[in-house]
């Protein structure tokens, strides 16, 4: 059982934070009582996450940043303000993320390196800039990684090659980072309802994109955002270098293989 107070005290920064997922997760641990700093690369976006933060969570502390992953200089004076703002850092996600479908003969080396500079680079620079920032015995960093690291889709190889990156970075800063007291783990969403990925990446309706999930439902982003909890709470004390799947079972396989004969398939 989770204490409600448990980031009493505590200061989450939340890269990719002024939107969807991100955000719901900034809020999460703004509910268990951190202070929280979303950074988004929209300025406006920023300070409207941070004002709903403090709408929803009576008494929350959350300032909204922008910079864009992307560059050291802007991050690492993201990472500056909310130190000075709030006090060295207990928490730190990365979830910035872009993407977009496109078939390799059609995707520019540019729009490729678009993606990976996101996805990958930009993880390296939040943790690699957030560490010099850390109260480090029992910091946890988190990044947002997606099945596409594991399995290849077409029209990703921008993105799934990115995250599989991004799935190595996790267990190299584990392992590095480990001895002195910090936790590095990813949480790997499967379909999560009302979130700018799903509206990029899956045209059909939702109905015909269940058979895949064991569970036969969409996640919810609060259900994202309660695995985050979870890892940086002392109850996930002794998890690290893991990627959690938070997808409804997506990751096993196909559910609705045919090979299964009625007897087998539940009903
Ligand atoms: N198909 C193919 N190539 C594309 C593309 C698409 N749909 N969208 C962008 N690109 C290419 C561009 O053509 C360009 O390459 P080129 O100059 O060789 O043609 C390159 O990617 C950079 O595009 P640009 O628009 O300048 O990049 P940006 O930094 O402004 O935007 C993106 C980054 C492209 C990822 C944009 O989609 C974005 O900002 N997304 C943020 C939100 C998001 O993607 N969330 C997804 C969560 S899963």
């Amino acid at each position: 059982m989770i204490d409600y107070n448990v980031f009493e005290g505590k200061v989450a920064f939340v890269a990719g934070g002024t939107s969807g997922i991100n955000l719901e997760i900034a809020k999460n641990y703004a509910r268990y009582g951190a202070s929280v700093a979303v950074m988004g690369r929209n300025p406006e976006k920023a300070a409207a996450a941070a004002e709903e933060i403090r709408t929803e969570v009576s008494g929350a502390r959350a300032l909204g940043l922008s910079a864009d992953v992307r560059d050291p200089e802007q991050v690492d004076a993201a990472l500056q303000m909310t130190v000075s703002e709030f006090g060295k850092l207990n928490i730190v996600v990365s979830g910035a993320a872009g993407n977009f479908l496109a078939s390799a003969v059609d995707l520019s080396p540019k729009g490729f390196k678009t993606v990976v500079d996101i996805d990958l680079l930009g993880t390296y620079n939040v943790f690699h800039l957030g560490f010099q920032y850390l109260e480090k015995e029992g910091a946890s960093l988190i990044a947002i990684t997606a099945p596409g690291a594991v399995q290849p889709h077409p029209q990703q190889v921008h993105a799934n090659a990115a995250k599989a990156g991004v799935n190595m970075l996790i267990k190299c800063l584990a392992l590095e980072w480990g001895p002195a007291g910090i936790r590095v783990n990813g949480i790997c969403p499967g379909a999560i309802t009302g979130t700018e990925g799903a509206s990029r990446l899956f045209a059909t309706e939702e109905r015909q994109l269940l058979e895949p999930i064991a569970l036969r439902r969409w996640g919810e982003k609060r259900e994202i955002a309660d695995a985050a909890v979870f890892l940086s709470s002392p109850n996930g004390s002794y998890i690290s270098g893991t990627i959690l799947d938070v997808d409804g079972g997506m990751l096993l396989g196909d559910a609705s293989n045919d090979c299964l004969t009625p007897t087998v398939r539940p009903q």
